[in-house]
């Protein structure tokens, strides 16, 4: 049966007249049925805007407003928002109407893609495993390392974040994240990042599986030292365990090479994980590339040839968007492109540092970027900095972030809790004029932070004693 029973045109569902007959209803829904406590939030900080249009680096809000995103959906657009080619590509696909997700079969997209992957692998990782998520792809790798190796112990990083599943939660540096989900997966075991002698005294337990690290954490913008990925994997391989490398944010270019890894030359992980920009912005996917002998551990007879597997896995959207993200990389040579401006956005920040007492550090690869800020020297401005920090150890950059948006309409993040850090992850098609509208804007937001008191520090004020009595509540 092909057809739909529709008496009636206008009984069919039109999206474009749902949007429109609810246009600006974001919050007040979202706060009715999906979660009332980030409804309140997104308010108190005034990022309660509903944006109703979206194309590469900009998103349009219901007044017409448009919007610089150095957000891009915590990295997801790393081709822009609304990518042409990939909607064109995904639109003719839908016409073929080839099939999708038989599941007893082997289909030829994954196949495709799989095969694009490793080729632009820095060295050789032989099977693709596809996922729906960055947090199955670690749960994947901590599934593949544990079976590999016959052992149970899994290190991870201080500050690390590798999803909120609980495998992957069980690998959270941030104690916020893992409050109250107690107990997590057992010997799962934390180091400091960037500390290669604690990850060889841990190592030297002798039952440990793999390190699971982030070439560049996200929480923060940590870049390690030069040297330690490949160090640490080296130190891995000697104690019989993996080097499992997280490339879910910093991977597919944004750092200016296809995997993060690849600033420090060779570093020879054996499980690879990838998502966020590999979905094109449009249908959600995950990556885990791993050596040959791994995947025989784990897929080690007939009886066991689906022993890991997920109804979504290789759904051929999914792929075709993976395809298309690809090609669109390479063509219109967007992984240079991260790397030019994430040079002159970084190089650009670096530049008022001296002018500027609360800015201490701007650390970026490419086009991943975390501005630090830092204890002031005068007196008045050091009050500005005890006084915002006392009342909640998160809420300083709000004071770069909430102009931002509100004064020069341009999306950014904190990176994390508990940190002074704002984070970048724009789209790698910016352009000259995004890094100019940026630069001056966070200008001119530094000057207002720098006069206390001022209107930025009563804003903070009141938002941070809100936030206190939520709390005691
Ligand atoms: C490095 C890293 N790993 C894993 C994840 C989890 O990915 P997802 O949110 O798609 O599950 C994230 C998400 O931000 C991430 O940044």
């Amino acid at each position: 049966m092909t057809s739909d029973n529709v008496k009636n045109e206008s009984d069919r569902l039109s999206i474009r007249k749902l949007l429109d007959a609810h246009v600006g209803e974001n919050y007040e829904r979202q706060a009715a049925h999906i979660n009332p406590v980030a409804a309140r939030a997104l308010k108190t900080i005034g990022f309660d805007r509903c944006y109703v249009r979206a194309e590469g680096a900009y998103l349009w809000d219901v007044a017409g407003t448009q919007y610089l995103d150095m957000l891009s959906g915590y990295g997801v657009f790393g081709l822009g928002r609304n990518h042409p080619e990939v909607s064109r590509v995904l639109k003719e696909f839908l016409d073929t109407r080839y099939p999708s997700l038989v599941k007893l079969d082997a289909p030829l997209l994954s196949g495709l893609l799989a095969e694009e992957l490793k080729k632009r692998m820095p060295h050789p990782l032989d099977f693709v495993f596809f996922t729906n998520s960055g947090s199955e792809g670690i749960e994947t790798a901590i599934k593949y390392a544990r079976c590999a190796t016959g052992r149970p112990g899994i290190l991870y990083c201080s500050k690390a974040f590798h999803g909120l599943t609980y495998g992957s939660l069980s690998l959270n540096g941030d104690e916020n994240f893992r409050h109250g989900f107690e107990p997590f997966l057992t010997d799962c075991r934390k180091i400091p990042y960037d500390d290669l002698e604690a990850l060889e005294q841990a190592l030297r337990q002798g039952d440990i599986a793999a390190l699971v690290a982030e070439p560049i954490q996200g929480k923060g913008v940590n870049i390690p030292s030069s040297g330690y990925l490949r160090e640490a994997a080296r130190l891995c391989h000697e104690h019989g365990a993996l080097f499992i490398d997280d490339e879910v944010q910093a991977g597919m270019g944004r750092t200016g090479r296809f995997l993060a890894i690849e600033h420090e030359g060779e570093v020879d992980a054996d499980i690879v994980v990838l998502s966020k920009t590999l979905s094109g912005g449009y249908v959600p996917v995950g990556a885990v590339l791993c050596k040959k002998w791994i995947h025989e551990k784990v897929f080690s007879s007939m009886q066991r040839s689906v022993v890991h597997s997920s109804t979504f896995s290789e759904g051929s959207l999914a792929m075709v968007a993976g395809l298309a993200t690809l090609d669109i990389l390479d063509r219109q040579h967007l992984i240079q492109r991260a790397e030019t401006f994430g040079n002159q956005l970084g190089e650009g920040l670096e530049k008022l540092i001296p002018r500027f007492e609360f800015l201490k550090e701007v650390r970026w690869r490419g086009l991943m970027i975390g501005i630090e800020f830092g204890p002031p020297s005068s007196l008045r401005l050091k009050t500005a900095w005890k006084v915002i920090h006392k009342l909640d150890k998160s809420l300083f950059p709000q004071a770069a972030i909430i102009p931002l948006l509100d004064e020069h309409h341009i999306l950014t993040q904190v990176a994390g809790n508990d940190i002074d850090v704002v984070k970048l992850l724009p789209p790698f098609v910016i352009d000259e004029s995004d890094v100019q509208w940026f630069l001056e804007s966070f200008e001119a937001v530094l000057v207002q932070m720098h006069k206390f008191p001022g209107a930025v520090w009563d804003v903070l004020t009141d938002i941070g004693r809100m936030v206190l009595t939520q709390r005691a509540r």
